[in-house]
C-alpha cells in the first residue's frame, strides 16, 4: 500500500464543503435538543491517553455536561484500542483510564443520572465484531483518503503505520453505530470520520437492509469552544508540558501558570493576534470569573504578566477547586469508580448484542440461531 500522507486541494475542498453542510444540521439539532431530548443519542468519547487537562474541562468535557444536562442519553466512549494507533505499548492505558474516568466524575457527568454511560472498547466485542461487516463496506482508497488520519500520522512522525491506524475510522464508526448513536459531538478534525460513519449506515441499510434500516445515519454536533493554549501558548499537549491538569493541586497550578509565556509589555491588553500567549490567560481567566478578556485585562492594566499571572491562578484555581475535592474523594474509591465503569459496559453490551443480532439477521448470518 502506497499511501500519501500530505493534504491535497481535494482534501480541502472536502473538508469546507462537509464542514458547511454539517453546521447546518449541527444547528438543526442544537435547536431541537431542548425541546425533544429524549430523540436524541449521543455517542462521544476519546483515547484514554493521560489524565484530562483544562482544554478538555472548558472544551468537550462542558460541552457534554451541558448535553447531559438537557436530557439527552450520552454514551461516553474510552477509545482504548484507538490508543494503540500510533504506539507500541499499552503500559499506561490502565492507569490512564481511570484518570480519564476521575476527571469525568469530578467534572459532572454523572452515571447516577441513568442517562450517562462511560465504557471501554475493551469490553464490548459486540462493538467490536461490528469492524468486520463495515469493513465490506469502504474501499482502501477512503482509508488513503483520510485526512485527520494522514494528520496523525504526520503528528506522531511514524514512520511505519500499523493497520489499527489505518482502519480507526472504521472502527470509530462502530463505535457510534452499535449503541445507534444519532449525535457526534466533535470538533472539526473528527468530521472525516462522522463522514464516513454516514456513508457505513447508509450503505449498510442500503445493501442489506432496504426495508428495514438497522442503522441511523447520525449528525455531528458542533459547537463553539473556547480556544485554549498551553502555557507557552502553543496547543495544549502532554507531549509539550503545557498542560494544566485538573488533577494537579492548587500549588502545581500557581507553578505551572508561574513558568507561562508572556512578553515584555507591561500594559495587559487583549490582542490575540499580536499578544497570543497574554490573550490566552485572559481567555482563561474570562472562562473562570465569567468576564470578558477585554474586561479582565482593563481591570489587570499596567500591572504586567506577575498580575496576569497572579490573577490566574487564583481565578483558576478557585474555579477547579470544588472539581478537585470531588476528584479527591472518587480517587478514594476505587471500588465506586470500577462500578461505574462496569455499569457502563453493562449496557453498551445490551446494547451492543441487540444491535450485532439485528446486523446478523440483515446479513442473513442468522443461521437460524438468535
Ligand atoms: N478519535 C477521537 C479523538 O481522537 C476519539 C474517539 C474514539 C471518538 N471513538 C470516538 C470520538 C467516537 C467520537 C466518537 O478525539
Amino acid at each position: 500500500m502506497e499511501a500519501k500522507f500530505e493534504a491535497d486541494a481535494e482534501d480541502v475542498e472536502f473538508e469546507s464543503a462537509t464542514f458547511k453542510e454539517s453546521a447546518k444540521r449541527s444547528q438543526a439539532v442544537w435547536q431541537d435538543l431542548p425541546k425533544n431530548p429524549g430523540k436524541y443519542r449521543v455517542l462521544t468519547g476519546e483515547r484514554p491517553t493521560g489524565p484530562l487537562h483544562i482544554g478538555h474541562l472548558f472544551g468537550t468535557v462542558a460541552n457534554r455536561v451541558r448535553i447531559q444536562e438537557l436530557g439527552a442519553t450520552t454514551f461516553i466512549v474510552i477509545a482504548d484500542y484507538q490508543v494503540l494507533t500510533d504506539r507500541d505499548t499499552a503500559e499506561a492505558v490502565g492507569a490512564n483510564v481511570r484518570e480519564v474516568i476521575l476527571d469525568y466524575l469530578a467534572s459532572g457527568l454523572d452515571p447516577e443520572n441513568g442517562r450517562t454511560f462511560f465504557f471501554s472498547h475493551s469490553h464490548i466485542p459486540e462493538l467490536n465484531q461490528l469492524l468486520l461487516p463495515f469493513m465490506s463496506l469502504v474501499t482502501t482508497a477512503e482509508l488513503d483518503r483520510n485526512p485527520t488520519v494522514k494528520e496523525e500520522i504526520r503528528a506522531a512522525g511514524l514512520r511505519q503505520v500499523n493497520a489499527l491506524m489505518y482502519t480507526y475510522p472504521i472502527h470509530q464508526a462502530a463505535d457510534i453505530l452499535f449503541c445507534k448513536g444519532n449525535v457526534v459531538p466533535v470538533g472539526r478534525d473528527q468530521l472525516p470520520h462522522l463522514e464516513l460513519t454516514r456513508k457505513i449506515a447508509r450503505r449498510f441499510n442500503e445493501r442489506f437492509a432496504p426495508k428495514e434500516p438497522v442503522f441511523p445515519v447520525p449528525d455531528a454536533l458542533l459547537s463553539e469552544l473556547p480556544v485554549v493554549l498551553g502555557t507557552d501558548g502553543q496547543k495544549m499537549s502532554k507531549s509539550r508540558g503545557n498542560t494544566i491538569m485538573l488533577k494537579m493541586s492548587a500549588d502545581e497550578t500557581a507553578k505551572a501558570i508561574k513558568g507561562a509565556k508572556t512578553d515584555a509589555d507591561r500594559n495587559i491588553a487583549y490582542d490575540p493576534q499580536h499578544r497570543p500567549e497574554v490573550a490566552n490567560l485572559l481567555r482563561l481567566i474570562g472562562i473562570c470569573s465569567g468576564e470578558t478578556p477585554e474586561a479582565v485585562a482593563a481591570r489587570i492594566g499596567d500591572g504586567g504578566g506577575g498580575k496576569l499571572k497572579a490573577t490566574l491562578t487564583e481565578a483558576l484555581n478557585a474555579y477547579l477547586a470544588p472539581l478537585r475535592e470531588r476528584r479527591a474523594r472518587y480517587a478514594g474509591e476505587p471500588a465506586y469508580v470500577s462500578s461505574v465503569l462496569k455499569k457502563g459496559v453493562e449496557r453498551a453490551r445490551a446494547e451492543g448484542v441487540v444491535t450485532l443480532r439485528q446486523v446478523r439477521r440483515a446479513m442473513n448470518m442468522d443461521h437460524g440461531l438468535d
